[in-house]
């Protein structure tokens, strides 16, 4: 069996904070006079806070200063860490854990790669940082997903090439990062909209351990 190198997106894919996400944007958007939809939302997801921000304003036409710019920013975080403040083990998404500790029994190294400044603190919360042996986030990259560098640096971290590494992602800028990267993508959400990955699953109940050792041929 060969190594290879599972990277796994966090919002959305490990813990359910996307819908915490849409809320605080949601809320941001329309306390400025925009409207926001889960259809708007779905082209947030993965897309970094700043790069988030520029698309809400560009959807309702506003121009703001440099420094209104970062209070909105910091006032969407505020929101936000109000939201994951209670976060336990019980919000990891189903089957995550039996999925991370198949891999850790094969010895496959596993990294996170995630486009959140607050992957950190969450991956604590749900007491799971230790199952990672790299983790790579939004304080880490200078280029927000969909470029691939969030993902290289992930397996330079683990130690493998790029083309022996896995991606799991939720979002449409995910996936196309993984597959920039030539990187294998798997899709967890919606075939439709995720149509761009390798393979898609409504979640990681449909994973089965052997396709997870058919990967590792
Ligand atoms: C991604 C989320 O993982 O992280 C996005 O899908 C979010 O919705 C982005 O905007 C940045 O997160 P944060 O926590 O740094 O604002
Ligand atoms: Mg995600």
């Amino acid at each position: 069996m060969s190594k290879k190198g599972f990277i796994f997106d966090l919002d959305g894919v490990i813990v359910d904070t996307a819908k915490y996400h849409f809320l605080a944007w949601k809320n941001l958007a329309n306390s400025i006079g925009v409207d926001f939809t889960e259809m708007q939302n779905e082209q947030l997801k993965g897309v970094s806070r700043a790069d988030s921000l520029n698309k809400i304003l560009a959807w309702g036409n506003k121009n703001i200063s440099e420094d209104v710019f970062k209070a909105l920013m910091n006032r969407k975080n505020d929101d936000y860490l109000n939201y994951i403040e209670k976060m336990d083990a019980s919000e990891i998404l189903v089957d995550v854990p039996r999925v991370l500790d198949f891999l850790n029994d094969q010895a496959q190294p596993i990294a996170l790669g995630s486009a959140s400044k607050n992957a950190r603190i969450i991956l604590q919360k749900v007491k799971l940082l230790k199952k990672f042996n790299a983790i790579v986030d939004g304080n880490d990259v200078n280029k927000a997903k969909p470029d691939p560098e969030v993902f290289l640096i992930g397996a330079q971290l683990l130690n493998i090439k790029p083309a022996f590494c896995i991606v799991f992602e939720d979002s449409v800028a995910g996936v196309q990062a993984a597959n920039s990267a030539q990187m294998i993508s798997i899709g967890i959400g919606d075939k439709e909209i995720l149509n761009e990955a390798d393979y898609v699953f409504k979640d990681f109940s449909e994973i089965t351990n052997d396709f997870l050792k058919e990967l590792l041929k």
